[in-house]
């Protein structure tokens, strides 16, 4: 049976989240809504593409241009589809045209060999790194947060990495709870980040945090991650080069799940100085 490929619309939402929750990437709304503003802005402001057959979503792909490269934010097959062959002209048809790639591929046997043949090499694991901020030394005298709306971290991004996330930075501070802030060191900035709620508990996550290029990385990034716990657990994805690493380990956080990074070529990501957003770097 044939799959035909068509961009996606607001109308997909539901059969998108359906296949998201078949493979628990979506669930029960336990506190807020997370993924369903994620999955919105993706189809308005992302390129999204659905796989149907007989008029039924079977499939969702989507990517995001992240300035440094197009970013691929999701492939998911449903779940009895699985390996007959529906994710691979998808994500062909996704990265048309795109020269640099990333995305985080899972631990499916499937993602790992589809994204090695569309040009990416695994560089290196993401880890999900949960803790509560007692641990955490204290902060740096020499470092101030200050609370910061889209466009400032919009225009701090530009000003760092010549790329504009605007439309990005707009969504990110909508999301529930979120709480974006600048980190300054001697009243200059050296970081931002965005926290928020999470979907299934109560915890909270660093939904993504940029630090300065060449800035010393770690310092700023626990003071935004002690910040972001609001006294609670937090969740951050760390690169496994970083620094912030070891210094996450040592205060107690623990590793609670992973992911690969994987990019068209070496150097379109600092892993010291990223905490990604999984969907949209
Ligand atoms: C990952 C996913 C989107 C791929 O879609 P799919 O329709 O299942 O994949 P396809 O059938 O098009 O291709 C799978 C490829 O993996 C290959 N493969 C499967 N297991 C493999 C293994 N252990 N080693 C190497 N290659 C393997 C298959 O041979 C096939 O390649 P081919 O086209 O050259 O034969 C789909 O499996 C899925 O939804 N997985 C669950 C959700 C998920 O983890 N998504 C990835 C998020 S990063």
């Amino acid at each position: 049976m044939t799959t035909s490929i068509r961009r996606a619309t607001p109308a997909d939402i539901p059969a998108i989240r359906a296949i998201l929750a078949a493979h628990g990437n979506d669930g029960p709304i336990t506190t807020v809504d997370i993924v369903g503003p994620y999955v919105r802005h993706i189809v308005e402001h992302g390129t999204a593409l659905v796989g149907v057959r007989d008029d039924e979503v079977v499939a969702y792909g989507a990517t995001v241009d992240a300035g440094v490269a197009v970013h691929l934010a999701d492939l998911f097959v449903r779940p009895d589809l699985l390996g007959q062959g529906i994710g691979r002209p998808l994500l062909e048809e996704l990265f048309r045209g795109a020269a640099r790639r990333t995305t985080f591929a899972s631990d499916d046997p499937r993602a790992l060999p589809l994204y090695v043949r569309a040009g990416m090499a695994p560089l290196w694991p993401d880890l999900y790194l949960e803790g509560e901020p007692a641990g955490l030394p204290q902060m740096d005298p020499s470092l101030s947060l200050e609370p910061a709306g889209a466009s400032r971290l919009a225009a701090l991004e530009r000003a760092w990495t010549g790329v504009d996330r605007a439309a990005d930075h707009a969504f990110w501070v909508s999301q529930a709870e979120a709480d974006a802030f600048v980190v300054l060191e001697a009243g200059e900035p050296v970081a931002f980040a965005c926290a928020r709620a999470r979907q299934a508990d109560a915890d909270r996550v660093i939904d993504r945090l940029l630090v300065r290029p060449g800035a010393e990385p770690v310092r700023p990034t626990l003071a935004a991650i002690r910040r972001g716990a609001r006294g609670g657990r937090i969740m951050a994805a760390v690169a496994g080069p970083s620094p912030v690493l070891p210094a996450l380990l040592a205060a107690g956080f623990r590793i609670r799940d992973r992911d690969q990074f994987m990019a068209s070529e070496p150097g379109l990501v600092d892993p010291a100085r990223l905490i990604p957003n999984p969907g949209m770097l």
